[in-house]
């Protein structure tokens, strides 16, 4: 359910008109459902309640402001991969030690600030970065926890660039490695190994990926703790896949915590998750006016105002997202290319789309785009990132303004 529906042949998001929010606010922009945020967070807070579970949304996923702050008032954590996404989150009220910090390359200066702000865990990468931690601990004298992150060499059916449980991607320690790794921080007296995690991907759609990871863990746990380490904890990190065309059939939240449930139930374990996509995904749409109509023999495109630099997905992944007429009119179909006004053959929305015959000034909603679209967004074709603007019921809030052109060159030096 995520609350865009046509009322009167007429596209709403909750109870306001997109016809309404094109005028307002312009295009592109973003919309995103809060009621759509709210019900997604409470469904993995219901689903995890049985288990002693902490929820750490992946900011990384859409780190507006406003939709952090949504998220963590029904006390959601956060997991963040960078300095600029910690500091978000703190703004955004995150409480500190329901925070984890992932990343493969953190430096000097984030760990010093995870450490300085409390944060939960780190989750280490590689044995350089743990030897970092083990030098900044030692000279501040401060403790701290973190998580192995362990790279369990599952291979998970997803687009390959977000596939990161393989020994041949850059995550995590080898599993056939960690007990090499472990060893440095035995008995630390401020370094404490607490957890171990994972994060095997994004977008999938099979529970038996996660559930192999969970087993690995859980025997890796066991084992560390037969040798001394006071293991309590399993984060899990995200990947929870959606659907994106209506027809790929993704488990619900609650078949995901049973799966995790059946493997991890009675080990005793805290469980840690970073669910991104699953709470913010189907909450967001891109709507985009079309600018003009134009055919050869081989194609129709529909040139629209939105474009790969607000969302990149379908250049970078290949991805699939559901293109929908605000106003439903059933007028002629054709079959288009959703394309935009950036000079790349890439740039695309949507290829072969049978929609209602397009004209100018029509509005386009490209759906399910709350998760990584406009925190992949650029300025690329010097073109302005879109406004962003948040709907609850009859109201709506204009959680990010339109950049300006001037904005965009405020930081070059010229002379
Ligand atoms: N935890 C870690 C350590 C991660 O690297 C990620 C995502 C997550 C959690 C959240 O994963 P999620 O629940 O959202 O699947 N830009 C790509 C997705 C990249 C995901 C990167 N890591 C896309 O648009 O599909």
């Amino acid at each position: 359910m995520d609350h865009f529906q046509y009322k009167n042949d007429e596209l709403y998001c909750e109870e306001i008109s997109c016809v309404e929010l094109a005028s307002q606010f312009g295009t592109p922009l973003y919309v995103y459902s809060a009621s759509t945020i709210r019900e997604n967070c409470q469904q993995f807070l219901k689903a995890f309640s049985k288990h002693p579970t902490e929820i750490c949304y992946a900011v990384k996923a859409n780190y507006n402001l406003s939709v952090l702050k949504e998220v963590f008032s029904l006390g959601l954590g956060a997991d963040v991969v960078s300095v600029g996404e910690l500091e978000r989150a703190l703004k955004a009220g995150v409480a500190p030690h329901k925070v984890v910090f992932s990343g493969v390359g953190k430096n000097r200066g984030e760990i010093e600030r995870a450490i300085s702000v409390g944060v939960a865990a780190l989750n280490v990468e590689s044995l350089s970065e743990l030897l970092l931690i083990k030098k900044i601990a030692e000279e501040t004298k401060k403790k701290i926890s973190i998580n192995l992150r362990v790279n369990p060499n599952i291979d998970v059916r997803t687009n390959p660039y977000i596939a990161t449980g393989l020994h041949k991607t850059k995550f995590g320690i080898a599993d056939e490695l960690l007990l090499e790794v472990i060893q440095h921080i035995k008995n630390h007296p401020y370094v404490i190994v607490e957890g171990l995690a994972c994060h095997i991907g994004s977008q999938i759609l099979e529970l038996d990926s996660f559930e192999q990871a969970a087993q690995r863990l859980k025997q890796l746990a066991y084992e560390l703790q037969t040798m001394g380490y006071s293991i309590s904890r399993v984060d899990m990190g995200g990947g929870l896949g959606i659907s994106y065309d209506g027809k790929d059939n993704p488990p619900s939240i609650s078949q995901y915590g049973e799966a995790l449930f059946k493997v991890l139930g009675t080990s005793g374990l805290k469980l840690y998750l970073e669910p991104g996509r699953a709470i913010v995904g189907n909450a967001g749409g891109i709507l985009t006016r079309v600018i003009h109509v134009k055919k050869n023999k081989a194609r129709h495109f529909t040139v629209v105002d939105a474009a790969m630099n607000d969302l990149i997905r379908p250049c970078l992944y290949e991805a699939f997202h559901e293109i929908l007429t605000v106003r439903n009119n059933h007028d002629d179909k054709v079959i288009t290319d959703v394309v935009g006004p950036v000079c790349e053959t890439g740039d695309f929305l949507g290829l072969g789309r049978e929609i209602a015959t397009p004209k100018s000034g029509d509005l386009l909603l490209v759906k399910t785009t709350g998760a990584y679209g406009s925190s992949m967004a650029s300025n690329y074709n010097t073109r302005p990132r879109a406004a962003e603007v948040l709907v609850s019921g009859t109201s709506v809030k204009l959680i990010r303004k339109r950049e300006s052109l001037e904005s965009l060159w405020e930081l070059e030096l010229c002379e």
